[in-house]
């Protein structure tokens, strides 16, 4: 069955989401590494990979059911942060964000009866408990550590490991 209008363009806007998160995340991945916090900058570097791919699951998801995926402008990310914990929770942001996108995706293809696409959803809803799961972490994480040097850079090294893992 042909997507319908309505799910396409619900899925092009999650599509705008992810691509823009993978730009955000290279963009901070960036400046973690200009604050010398490489596990965090090899982590962000990481998720940006991730993020491209999941542009790539509904792209080839719109192409299997017949609908035109459209590749949005790239909005130019933030460079630079207040600080690192800013930054974290700017990711954090985006993490929720995207979320609501996937829960307004399954919540049009409920809508007009496309259980294909809430099918295909299922994935990216348990994927979001993860990006929540860590993304939470990091930020309490870090509002913890940031005052001592030492601390920050233990921290650092923890992401750096879970950065090179899986
Ligand atoms: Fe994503
Ligand atoms: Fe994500």
């Amino acid at each position: 069955m042909a997507l319908k209008k309505e799910v396409e363009s619900v899925l092009n806007k999650q599509l705008d989401k992810e691509f823009d998160a993978s730009v955000v995340y290279r963009a901070m991945a960036i400046y973690f590494d200009q604050e010398l916090l490489k596990g965090l900058a090899a982590w962000f570097l990481k998720q940006s990979a991730e993020e491209r791919s999941h542009a790539e699951k509904i792209i080839g998801y719109m192409m299997d059911r017949g609908g035109s995926p459209v590749i949005p402008a790239t909005k130019a990310p933030k460079m630079a942060f207040d600080s690192s914990l800013a930054a974290l929770e700017a990711a954090l942001a985006h993490e929720r964000a995207n979320t609501a996108g996937i829960y307004d995706c399954l919540e049009t293809a409920q809508k007009v009866g496309d259980p294909a696409t809430v099918e295909m959803l299922q994935w990216f809803i348990k994927e979001q408990v993860e990006e929540e799961q860590w993304a939470e972490e990091y930020t309490q994480m870090l509002e913890r550590v940031q005052k001592s040097v030492g601390a920050l850079y233990g921290f650092d090294h923890q992401v750096a490991k879970a950065a090179a893992g899986d």
